[in-house]
């Protein structure tokens, strides 16, 4: 089976490759490293001792998608690509909606042509808004309040309406909670090339003394002590959660979301103490203000994928900590 791999040389899509081929599964990547590096694709080969076809190009480009799927017989898809930041997509709305929306159309048109109607998309839990209640489950409201989170949801309805249209689609929509860690190997994790937007890379920044002090945004909010709730889940479980997800479209039809998080929620400061134990390391902190459009707690029920798709996620807290830490210390 040939699985093709957008934006397989980033955080969720390189550990994903490294899974797939470790399940026996041919990949084909593509990527155009707008949010990863080209050694990354060396580094998954390493991992596994596996070689695949790796395409440099832009999802956008119907050109190069019609010479990717002529040139390989690909069976389902995985859609990583697309940009990410929450913060960037307030500032450049139209740069999201432009590439996330753009690139997924052309691919959809193309696998259609092809014949191709297997798809696993890399969705967000920022498409439930702030939820109602906790935990989160598949079923609640949908509202996003970022022009990111809006392009993940615009993606989903698309995608929905796909499959009304053409039952013949096999679709699985994954809604990621708090990706971190790494790799064990400490060859591919995640390392953004600019000051970091979310909580890991900030406190492994610090940890490495790469950044000064963590600024924890806010400790007034409504949760065990005070900073703010997250389902975080470890990047293998993710990754391992879409081989599950193939394993299911391959041989399904119909189209369905899935929570893929752990089930419990930890505090920014549980995180940080935790990282400190683990790594036997100072992270340096201070309490500001909130950050605007940020929820109190969010975490998910994660029982569905478990139900449907046989996943659960098995690893903890301290090895998202100290596998996350690893990385960063082989790459400095
Ligand atoms: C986690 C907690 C912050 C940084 C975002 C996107 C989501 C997904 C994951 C793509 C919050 C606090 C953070 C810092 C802090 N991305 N924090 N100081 O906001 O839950 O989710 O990333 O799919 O779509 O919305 O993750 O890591 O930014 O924040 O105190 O320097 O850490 O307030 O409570 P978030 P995050």
């Amino acid at each position: 089976m040939k699985i093709f791999v957008t934006g397989g040389t980033g955080y969720i899509g390189s550990h994903t490759c490294v899974e797939l081929l470790n399940a026996g599964y041919e990949i084909v990547v593509i990527d155009n490293f707008s949010n990863s590096k080209p050694e990354v694709i060396e580094k998954i080969k390493e991992i596994t001792e596996k070689d695949f076809k790796f395409y440099e190009g832009d999802v956008c480009d119907k050109e190069l998608l019609k010479k990717i799927f002529t040139e390989n017989n690909i069976d389902a898809v995985i859609h990583f690509a697309g940009y990410k930041a929450v913060g960037e997509s307030v500032s450049k709305p139209l740069k999201y909606y432009r590439n996330n929306i753009d690139s997924t159309l052309t691919l959809l048109e193309t696998m259609n042509e092809f014949n191709c109607k297997k798809l696993v998309f890399s969705s967000s839990a920022t498409v439930y808004g702030k939820p109602k209640s906790l935990p989160i489950k598949e079923d609640f409201d949908l509202s996003t309040t970022n022009p990111y989170g809006s392009t993940k949801l615009m993606i989903e309805d698309i995608l929905r309406d796909l499959y009304i249209s053409d039952n013949e689609w096999s679709i699985a929509i994954l809604r990621y909670f708090n990706p971190i860690g790494a790799h064990k190997s400490g060859l591919i994790g995640e390392n953004p090339n600019d000051i970091p937007n979310n909580l890991m890379p900030y406190i492994v920044k610090v940890a490495n003394k790469e950044l000064e002090c963590l600024n924890v945004f806010g400790n007034d909010y409504d949760t065990h002590d005070g900073t703010g709730v997250r389902d975080y889940i470890h990047v293998v479980d993710l990754s391992l959660g879409h081989i599950k997800a193939i394993e299911y479209i391959l041989n399904s039809k119909g189209i369905d979301e899935y929570n893929l998080g752990t089930g419990n929620g930890y505090s920014v400061l549980d995180l940080v103490k935790t990282f400190m134990k683990v790594n036997d390391v100072e992270v340096k902190y201070k309490i500001t203000d909130r950050r605007p459009g940020d929820i109190d707690a969010c975490y998910a029920d994660a029982s569905k994928a478990q139900e449907i798709l046989g996943w659960k996620a098995k690893l903890g807290i301290e090895d998202m900590c100290r596998d996350a830490y690893n990385f960063i210390k082989k790459n400095k």
